[in-house]
């Protein structure tokens, strides 16, 4: 295939949330659930102190190895997930992608915050997709909560967002901004560490409102406009901003152009018996991994009223 081909290439793309906010797993679910994820992942996810965040990692482990499974045609039992030093899910085994339905190679990526857990997958792109909700600050005022953020945007976008409105809006704006940012530092991979200084968005004019995805919102990097890169935004819901990154794949030079890619989806929301459709077990039952789950509180108290007050 030519890169002039490009348009013509079946790309495929997956857009999945699931709200684990109201998972109320039953000890048959997440005992099930604990069998069907890597070992470590298991035990990392057992650590947790709060329920939420024991359901938020558990529902993105699976989401990876569904969209693995069900789009990559790999089968459960044989995918090996790894992480890259700074923490970047990938597939480790097998590398050889069968049952695709083209040449050109995934690339997914996955947040949890809020009441969601969210996967984004391209083919042909570098993914990256941050999901983040509008929450009244825990311990502070708003101006005071922006006063610490200061260094996490430019002046330009402060700007933006302190000219949102309420200062609900202003959160808002806060939030997308924040998705959008580390949309793009998820698909690079970099986490930790990458100067946010550097990156600074200028927002789409259309209003995003839930239910419609924009593309129109421009990345400038270094102070030049980044037109490799695309930003697909959604409200899943009034308070939940998603961003995906899509930039150019790799080395070889492959770039993100609009027309190469397919028309912007919406998320699809998936039940629980959704997410474990393909999952089979790959440990045996450990019966203490739900005496050790339903023990936990759901969230910090703190949270727990702040989610009441917005
Ligand atoms: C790791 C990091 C990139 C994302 O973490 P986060 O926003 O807290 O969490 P999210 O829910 O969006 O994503 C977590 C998932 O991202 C994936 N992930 C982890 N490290 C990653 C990396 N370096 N690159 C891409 N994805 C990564 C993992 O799948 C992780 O979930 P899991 O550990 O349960 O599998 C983040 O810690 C980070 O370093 N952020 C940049 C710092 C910052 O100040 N950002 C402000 C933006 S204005």
């Amino acid at each position: 295939m030519t890169p002039q081909d490009g348009g013509k290439e079946m790309m495929g793309s997956v857009r999945w949330a699931f709200r684990c906010g109201s998972w109320t797993p039953s000890r048959s679910d997440w005992l099930l659930a604990a069998r069907c994820i890597q070992r470590e992942e298991k035990d990392r996810i057992g650590q947790f102190v709060f329920a939420k965040d024991a359901k938020s990692a558990m529902a993105g482990r699976l989401l990876l190895r569904k969209f693995i499974c069900e789009k990559m045609g790999i089968p459960w039992s044989e995918i090996r997930l790894g992480r890259s030093p700074r923490g970047k899910p990938f597939l480790a085994t097998p590398q050889k992608q069968v049952g695709s339905d083209s040449g050109q190679a995934w690339s997914f990526n996955l947040s949890h915050q809020g009441d969601y857990a969210v996967l984004a997958a391209d083919q042909g792109v570098q993914v990256g997709v941050d999901i983040m909700k509008t929450t009244m600050p825990g311990s502070s005022s708003v101006p005071e909560f922006f006063r610490i953020m200061t260094r996490q945007f430019t002046a330009y976008e402060w700007r933006i967002i302190q000219s949102a409105g309420s200062e609900l809006q202003q959160l808002a704006a806060f939030y997308r901004h924040w998705a959008l940012k580390e949309s793009f530092i998820k698909a690079i991979g970099t986490g930790l560490g990458f100067n946010l200084q550097r990156v600074e968005f200028h927002l789409s004019p259309e209003p995003l409102v839930p239910g419609s995805v924009l593309r129109h919102t421009k990345m400038h990097l270094d102070e030049e406009q980044e037109d490799d890169w695309i930003f697909e935004e959604s409200l899943l819901d009034a308070d939940h901003h998603v961003s995906v990154a899509l930039g150019p794949a790799g080395i070889s030079g492959c770039t993100a152009l609009p027309s190469s890619l397919p028309p912007p989806a919406s998320f699809t929301r998936l039940s629980s018996s959704e997410l474990l459709a393909s999952a089979s077990p790959l440990t045996d039952e450990d019966p203490a991994y739900w005496e050790g789950f339903k023990t936990k509180a759901e969230a910090p108290q703190r949270q727990r009223d702040t989610h009441m007050s917005t």
